[in-house]
């Protein structure tokens, strides 16, 4: 089994083939969706970000004494701010960082694109909207932004997921745009996916029980390794991901960085789940494109 990789369409609404591609694989790659200079802007822009960023706070939260509830609040209470996350194994035994702290950071999230000005023209652009209305979604609201630098040597492996699991929504409705702001290979930890498999039922719940994030099973087998495909994608590539589609990453072992761009879509007509990790602070009501 393979995945299409179409060219990006001219107006930027999905062909009827490139529907029926998502429809079945639950997954849609779009190559040259976004010119180099594009691509390389958002670069720049996570790297201005990454020099204003005083790793001090997250390397205490990161800390190994400190694990636990600090760490759990920074990444709770990160729905409505800009916060960076570091990799596994980047602390030195006195809570510093043991490299520069440009190649230490796992991802900012989770909302650069309601709080950053590059990043919020880019995510609320018309070829990313004409997408969104392209596969139905009536009443789209920007929910969540990540930039992933998938560090050289160290960027952390992503197990199997549906990304319903943490954006949960009645009936589901959540999907990802994934921008590969690099080119993407297996050797510097590209998507995998497995194709078809959207149409099963959500496998976990990642919610609030009793006041604590949890991880409700509702369907303990695992993904299975066998079927999957890579996406081996160049820059500029829109990975467009249905909210119920299995896709992992594994670590990224190479030289080479594999940075990448990602918003997740909800549909304001279904119902977004109170219990859900992401809550927005009252006076950050969420916007369409
Ligand atoms: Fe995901």
């Amino acid at each position: 089994m393979t995945v299409a990789h179409f060219q990006a369409p001219n107006d930027d609404v999905l062909s009827p083939e490139m529907l029926t591609a998502y429809d079945r694989d639950g997954v849609l790659v779009l190559e040259n969706m976004f010119p180099a200079t594009e691509c390389e802007a958002l670069m720049t822009r996570a790297g201005e970000l990454v020099d204003a960023f005083d790793p001090g706070q997250a390397s205490t939260v990161f800390s190994t004494t400190m694990r636990g509830q600090d760490q759990d609040n920074y990444f709770a209470t990160s729905g409505g701010t800009i916060r960076f996350f570091l990799e596994d194994g980047v602390l030195a035994s006195d809570g510093t960082l043991n490299r520069d702290k440009s190649t230490a950071i796992n991802k900012i999230g989770h909302a650069l694109h309601d709080l950053d000005p590059v990043f919020d023209a880019f995510s609320h652009d018309n070829r990313l909207a004409a997408v969104a209305r392209s596969i139905g979604c009536a009443q789209p609201l920007l929910l969540q932004s990540m930039y992933i630098f998938k560090q050289p040597g160290i960027g952390g492996e992503v197990t199997w997921h549906q990304d319903s699991t943490y954006l949960y929504t009645e009936p589901l409705s959540v999907f990802g745009l994934w921008v590969a702001l690099e080119d993407a290979t297996i050797q510097n930890g590209c998507l995998w996916a497995l194709p078809g498999r959207h149409r099963e039922p959500l496998r976990n719940r990642y919610r609030y029980i009793d006041g604590v994030l949890t991880t409700e099973v509702l369907e303990p087998t695992p993904w299975p390794d066998d079927d999957k495909i890579p996406l081996e994608v160049p820059q500029g590539t829109l990975v467009l991901l249905h909210g119920s589609l299995p896709h992992r990453s594994d670590t990224n072992y190479s030289d080479k960085s594999r940075h990448a761009y990602t918003l997740h879509v909800i549909d304001g007509s279904c119902e977004y789940a109170a219990d859900n990790w992401l809550q927005r602070p009252g006076d950050m009501p969420l916007k369409s494109f």
